[in-house]
């Protein structure tokens, strides 16, 4: 079969496209308006993308230096997810909120999202202030669900920052939603998701009241968890000023990536 336009496999703005040029006036005015609708959002996502980037990176340096100084990661892992269009679409109903580019930049703060995963209560608050401390990072919401768990025994902390992004010709602030954790409360956290998007759970009940007990004990092992490495650290030699010198030097030296 000859390859022409009717058999070549284009995709959705190709095809709009198409029909823009083939059709007049007020419907090629529409699909006009639809293709650039299409190219504004694509747009839009690479730049989500490149908020997650930019804080990614922030976070590896972070743990990098720590490693240097400390002989320590706090960091265990890092994720980053872009939210899926269907995603975005469902909360704008759910909050009543029309669609359109001007009202997902407002209304929805969580295009963008970082989970970083530590081993330790006290690394989280360390990150966390660390993060806020840089000049370019602008803390717009900020929810402490390790004080203040949710009913169900969800624990986490929670940051809405907005951070810049230097493009070619404009530098954009975007917000980036950052879920800081220990790996007991991701654990935890991966369980009881798995638990809420399943219908139909015989014994629902029985099993978010084990979830809210479990979440009580994976709490209590992160503090004992804490307590056990401070003590490990307590009973470390007091290094002098030239063993420390000479061992970030030692470290420095690994291959840094
Ligand atoms: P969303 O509409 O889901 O974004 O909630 P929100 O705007 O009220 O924000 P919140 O900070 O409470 O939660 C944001 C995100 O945290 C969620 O999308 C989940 O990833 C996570 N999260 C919050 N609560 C729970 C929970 O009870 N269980 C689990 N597994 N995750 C949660
Ligand atoms: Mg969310």
């Amino acid at each position: 079969m000859e390859e022409n336009d009717e058999y070549r496999p284009v995709g959705g703005g190709a095809e709009i496209l198409r029909f823009a040029r083939a059709a007049s006036g007020d419907v090629m005015d529409e699909a006009r308006r639809l293709l650039e609708a299409m190219v504004g959002y694509k747009e839009l996502r690479m730049m989500y993308s490149c908020a997650l980037k930019e804080v990614r990176t922030k976070f590896e340096v972070l743990n990098m230096e720590f490693n240097v100084r400390h002989r320590r990661n706090p960091i265990s892992s890092i994720n980053t997810r872009l939210k899926s269009n269907q995603s975005i679409m469902e909360k704008m109903r759910r909050r009543s909120v029309p669609f359109s580019l001007e009202n997902l930049q407002k209304h929805i703060q969580d295009v963008a999202g970082v989970r970083v995963i530590c081993s330790y209560v006290d690394d989280i608050y360390l990150l966390s202030e660390t993060l806020l401390r840089q000049d370019d990072i602008a803390l717009l919401a900020r929810k402490d669900y390790i004080r203040h768990p949710k009913p169900n025994g969800y624990r986490s902390l929670h940051l809405i920052v907005r951070v810049p992004v230097f493009f070619a010709d404009q530098k954009r602030e975007l917000p980036v939603e950052v879920q800081i954790r220990t790996i007991a409360m991701d654990f935890w956290a991966s369980l009881e998701h798995q638990m809420k998007y399943k219908q139909n759970i015989p014994e629902q009940e029985a099993i978010v009241e084990q979830l809210r007990l479990c979440a009580q004990r994976v709490s209590e092992l992160d503090e004992e968890m804490m307590s056990i490495r401070s003590r490990i650290e307590a009973a470390k030699d007091n290094p002098s000023q030239d063993d420390v010198l000479l061992e970030r030097l030692t470290h420095l030296e690994a291959p840094l990536d």
